[in-house]
């Protein structure tokens, strides 16, 4: 010992050893103990009861592993830290540890050897409670890793309008002049054919700038009142064509909808993607129905949990379903578990997008092998 650490001579050993068991008692936020050389617990301060819950009794000789949950005891990690205290002179370290009534808190731990005339005669463990201080890092992660995705959903977004933007009207002018070739006089069976099946492309594509110009502007939406029934008895041979000649189209309007604002070009070509999907679920043919009906109830989102007269109009198909993990994800932009050039994953996400832009509301049901039924809900007009 030098001689700065000389305890000089006048100190009352006795009273300073008490001082310092009453300080150490006084901590509350630091969990102190005492360990025999094999673990087991002498003595702990009121911390200690804080933060684990036992009372003196019944914790004092017992094994300290007893604060490791039991992946950790498996793993010898109560043991490990006593060694690596021992040999390295400090073992510190960050995990779960077990309160009495068995909930895990998040600890940092450090245990240091307690060496008398060279010999181990036992550790000194301090644990606090980080939880608070983890999860709040846990929250900061989630909010950064959700910020540089909107980022970088926003680029895309901008890169989408300029390109959908230009597609768009070479799109128009390729659609034009297929509608002047099939208006020429004289032109045969088989090139009317071929310009009917360009026709089917090109609409096809416009279907996807428009998809693609929504995502990206987050839509202008221009609502006028119309009535959804209407919309749809209006459209309705559009819809039929999209479904093809294997699946069966069925339209079934409920009697009296009242109007709803609405912008009639973004509703349709919800309905159109909606369709599109449904008929992608069934290649060996199905059944799609379109139907509406008037529903008194309350947005899922509102925490309110105000109901309200929506206007509903379910698109439902017997195809083959989703999966959990794809009901869990299918309304994300871009998602798409459909082969490169089939599928955008811009559809449901037009769709979702559309509806609470209007004001309402879309909920979508599937399971795996019987079949989707998405709704489409949105605020009858208050007079
Ligand atoms: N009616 C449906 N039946 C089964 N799966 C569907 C249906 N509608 C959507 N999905 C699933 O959700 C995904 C996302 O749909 P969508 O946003 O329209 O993008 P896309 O149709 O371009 O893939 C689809 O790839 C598909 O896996
Ligand atoms: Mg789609």
């Amino acid at each position: 010992m030098t001689e700065a650490f000389r305890i000089p001579a006048e100190v009352d050993l006795v009273f300073e050893g008490r001082q310092l068991s009453l300080l150490i008692q006084s901590v509350t936020d630091y969990a102190i103990y005492m360990l025999d050389p094999e673990g087991h617990v002498r003595s702990w301060n009121a911390g200690g009861h804080r933060i684990k819950g036992y009372q003196h009794d019944e914790i004092v000789g017992q094994h300290f592993s007893r604060f490791y949950v039991p992946e950790d005891v498996e793993r010898g990690l109560p043991m490990k830290g006593l060694e690596t205290a021992r040999r390295e002179g400090k073992y510190e370290a960050e995990g779960w540890r077990l309160r009495k009534d068995g909930s895990r808190f998040r600890a940092s731990v450090v245990i240091d050897p307690i060496w008398q005339h060279g010999e181990l005669v036992g550790y000194a463990k301090v644990t606090r409670d980080i939880t608070e201080r983890y999860e709040a890092g846990l929250r900061l992660q989630d909010a950064q890793k959700a910020l540089v995705q909107s980022q970088k959903i926003e680029a895309i977004g901008k890169l989408t309008f300029g390109l959908a933007h230009d597609f768009n009207n070479l799109l128009t002018v390729v659609i034009n002049s297929l509608d002047l070739i099939s208006m020429r006089p004289g032109a045969d069976a088989r090139t009317l054919q071929l310009v009917d099946t360009a026709m089917r492309a090109a609409d096809r594509g416009a279907l996807l700038t428009r998809q693609l110009l929504s995502f990206a502007r987050g839509q202008n939406l221009v609502a006028e009142r119309h009535n959804l029934n209407n919309l749809l008895s209006h459209s309705i041979e559009l819809y039929r064509r999209t479904c093809g000649p294997t699946v069966e189209f069925v339209l079934d309007l409920g009697a009296d909808m009242p109007e709803v604002l609405v912008d009639a070009a973004q509703f349709e070509a919800s309905m159109m993607n909606l369709v599109a999907n449904s008929r992608d679920a069934m290649p060996r043919g199905g059944r799609i129905s379109i139907s509406t009906h008037l529903a008194n109830r309350a947005a899922p989102d509102d925490p309110n949990g105000i109901s309200r007269d929506y206007v509903c109009v379910g698109v439902a198909d017997n195809g083959v379903g989703m999966p959990a993990d794809v009901v869990e994800r299918a309304i994300e932009p871009f998602y798409t578990t459909k082969e490169v050039g089939k599928g955008s994953g811009l559809g449901l996400s037009q769709v979702f997008g559309f509806a609470s832009q209007s004001g309402g509301f879309a909920t979508l049901e599937s399971r795996e092998n019987e079949g989707t039924v998405i709704h489409v809900c949105l605020p009858r007009i208050q007079d």
